[in-house]
């Protein structure tokens, strides 16, 4: 069984994509991706052996091994060639900005790339926009934590606003009712943090800011 966080992510996996999990620890997704039969095959991708042993065990408690294909390698440097798609799940920021960019010309060959960060999703949203590329869809769930996850492709597009880099620009219009409360959690969050930052630093003037543009969304 998939995690509620998982199993978002692997709601934006296409039927038929070869997927690529990369930093795939406990190989769960992959192996779901091909025993769910959304696709006939999938690799597992991760830098230690550790982590790469569970998917393993994984895989064979499943009986997948002809199906789900672990790998040791250091990010997306050497994607399988049949691969079309790649998930990152379940890490930092600065973790993923180095798995992205350390062959970010392999994008390109790329469907599609999701990413469920744990937080600081502006910072992927930045990322996308500075490059040119194209947010495709974003969800929102909550599973003891709000997660998001941000499906893109390196198509053209123009650079995303600021209000679209920090909220997102599907989940603004999607506008479901779980995006509504995780506004109001952001709202409260800034709100009880902002008492104790110096109300003549950059850092209060970009909370304010954050804060007011919340604010206009919820109409307060
Ligand atoms: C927190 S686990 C996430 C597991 C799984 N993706 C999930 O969401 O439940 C992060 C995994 O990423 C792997 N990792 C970190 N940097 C990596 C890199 N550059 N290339 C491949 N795997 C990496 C780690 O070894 C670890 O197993």
């Amino acid at each position: 069984m998939l995690s509620k966080r998982l199993h978002a992510v692997y709601k934006f996996i296409e039927e038929r994509s070869i997927i690529s999990d990369v930093g795939t620890d406990h190989a769960k997704l992959p192996c779901f991706v091909v025993s769910s039969g959304l696709s006939s095959k999938a690799y597992a991708i991760d830098i230690k052996e550790g982590p790469l042993l569970q998917a393993l065990k994984t895989i064979e408690a499943q009986a997948l091994q002809d199906k789900v294909i672990p790998i040791l390698s250091d990010g997306i440097s050497h994607l399988p060639s049949d691969c079309n798609a790649v998930t990152i799940c379940g890490l930092g920021w600065l973790t993923c900005e180095d798995i992205l960019m350390n062959d970010i010309q392999s994008l390109y060959k790329l469907d599609y790339v999701i990413v469920q960060l744990n937080k600081d999703y502006h910072l992927l949203r930045k990322w996308i926009s500075d490059h040119h590329f194209t947010i495709v869809d974003e969800e929102i769930i909550y599973d003891g934590h709000y997660y998001i996850i941000i499906k893109f492709n390196t198509d053209y597009h123009e650079s995303y606003s600021d209000l679209q880099i920090l909220l997102g620009p599907v989940l603004m219009q999607k506008r479901t009712p779980l995006f509504i409360e995780y506004l109001e959690y952001l709202l409260l969050n800034l709100k009880e943090i902002i008492v104790n930052v110096p109300n003549d630093s950059e850092v209060y003037n970009n909370m304010q800011k954050e804060i007011q543009i919340i604010c206009s969304i919820l109409g307060k």
